[in-house]
């Protein structure tokens, strides 16, 4: 019955290479990558992070946005500031249809990949949306769990490790870890679906509490949704049949020959398996606390927390050092975007696509259509500048319920090159 001891081994060394390069290897590599992107510390990213995150590209989702140049190239990506993913496999992808994202621009809707690890895919604009909507940015979503997967999948390969290394009755019940890793992941993944659904906190359009579907199509507001499984899911799948068959054909040899001691060999080839383990930890850890992952994770919750609805309670007004504060905000990340457009701009081929300033796009085309064409809120091709800004500008003294969350902080400024933009658009 020897062979079967043998083929038990292989099928999870099988399992263990497909966690190995589709999750442990990306996952641990782009760790702490995004973050110090974000501190504006590149030059803290190590070398091989480059080439590894260039390599998971390929067949993967390309955002709208991201130049034909830039796709498979870590380092241009991060000089055109474009929206980066993680690299490991996704496991399920979400995406949403809706007339203000057209087919010819958007032929994919607008698609978001969950990573065990984190998301890649249209995350910006789905954030857009969710705000819309009154629901936390999807980063809020398994932030803790996100945060720990790193060291989670380093210990579940050391289990698969120890299967292999050892044939004893009591390791080989610790399968049924990586025998229930896909319906691990759909749990998780559902529990967050439903978190977002009812921690809605009032967006420029109110829902009721939802439940999200988990899996097929589902529609909220006037968006349509698709949810399915992708390609990590399936490997998911592979691990966990691969782990049980490797379980099952183990039982049935330790029955036929009952444990027998382990040579030094043996515990001489797990002790360098922690070795390696404890090391890939440490230098996990090493990273997260260069990043201030624990710091990170805080400030994302403190900035989804509820604001309080100003129609029912009467919120104190902002004092004047916290409005100066806001308007430098928003000033930057006007700044920020417009670094972008004009990024964008300079790419050829695609100047159709970026009509519209991205002020209009994330504050306005939700309800008024990406040309202005109109969508909840009436076409705004035809109005004069003049129309507009009186219009807007009454919105503003107005606290005009469909309108004051996007303008409350705009200034007169920025109003008046947002209508002398509108009045620009082209009849359709
Ligand atoms: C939450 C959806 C929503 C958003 C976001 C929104 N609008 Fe509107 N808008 C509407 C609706 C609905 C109307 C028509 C009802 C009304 O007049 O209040 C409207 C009306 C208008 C009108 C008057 C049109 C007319 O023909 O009289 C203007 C101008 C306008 N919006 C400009 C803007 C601008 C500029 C932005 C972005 C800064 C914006 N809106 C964002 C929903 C929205």
């Amino acid at each position: 019955m020897n062979s079967n001891f043998f083929m038990a081994r292989i099928l999870a060394a099988v399992a263990l290479a497909l966690l190995l390069y589709g999750f442990i290897i990306p996952s641990v590599g782009f760790n702490g990558t995004l973050e110090r992107i974000k501190d504006g510390k590149v030059e803290a990213i190590p070398s091989y992070t480059y080439p590894l995150w260039n390599f998971y590209q390929k067949g993967r989702y390309i955002g709208v946005n991201t130049p034909q140049t830039a796709r498979y190239n870590l380092k241009k990506m991060i000089e055109i500031s474009e929206e980066i993913g993680v690299p490991s496999l996704p496991v399920w992808n979400f995406s949403l249809e809706a007339p203000n994202y057209p087919k010819e621009a958007f032929p994919q809707g607008l698609p978001v990949y969950i990573h065990f690890d984190g998301l890649s895919g249209e995350v910006h604009e789905m954030n857009t949306i969710n705000h819309y909507v009154g629901m936390a940015p999807m980063e809020r979503g398994g932030i803790y769990e996100i945060a720990l997967v790193p060291y989670a999948l380093i210990a579940l390969a050391m289990l698969l490790v120890l299967f292999i290394v050892y044939d004893n009755k009591w390791i080989s019940r610790l399968m049924v870890v990586p025998i229930l890793l896909p319906f691990l992941f759909v749990g998780f993944y559902g529990y967050w679906l439903y978190w977002f659904g009812h921690n809605l906190h009032g967006g420029a359009i109110t829902i009721k509490p939802f439940m999200p579907v988990i899996l097929g199509d589902g529609k909220v507001a006037q968006f349509t949704t698709h949810a399915y499984p992708v390609i990590g899911f399936w490997v998911l799948i592979a691990i966990s049949i691969l782990s049980l068959l490797a379980w099952w054909l183990k039982s049935r040899a330790l029955k036929n020959q009952p444990s027998k001691k382990a040579t030094p060999l043996q515990h001489f080839i797990m002790l360098i398996a922690l070795l390696i383990a404890a090391g890939t930890s440490a230098y996990v850890f090493k990273t997260d606390m260069e990043v201030d992952t624990l710091g990170k994770i805080s400030k994302v919750i403190h900035a989804s927390k509820p604001t309080v609805p100003t129609a029912i309670i009467e919120t104190p007004e902002p004092t004047a050092e916290q409005k100066e504060a806001i308007i430098q905000e928003r000033e930057e990340q006007r700044k920020e975007q417009e670094l972008k457009v004009k990024a964008l701009e300079k790419r050829a081929g695609s100047a159709g696509k970026f009509k519209v300033s991205p002020m209009y796009k994330s504050n306005c085309a939700p309800c008024h259509g990406v040309s202005g064409e109109g969508n909840v809120g009436p076409k705004l091709v035809g109005l004069s500048k003049d129309a507009m800004l009186e219009k807007i500008l009454e919105y503003k003294t107005n606290e005009d319920e469909m309108h004051i969350a996007v303008i409350e902080y705009m200034s007169e400024e920025d109003m008046e090159k947002l209508a002398e933009e509108i009045a620009q658009f082209d009849a359709l």
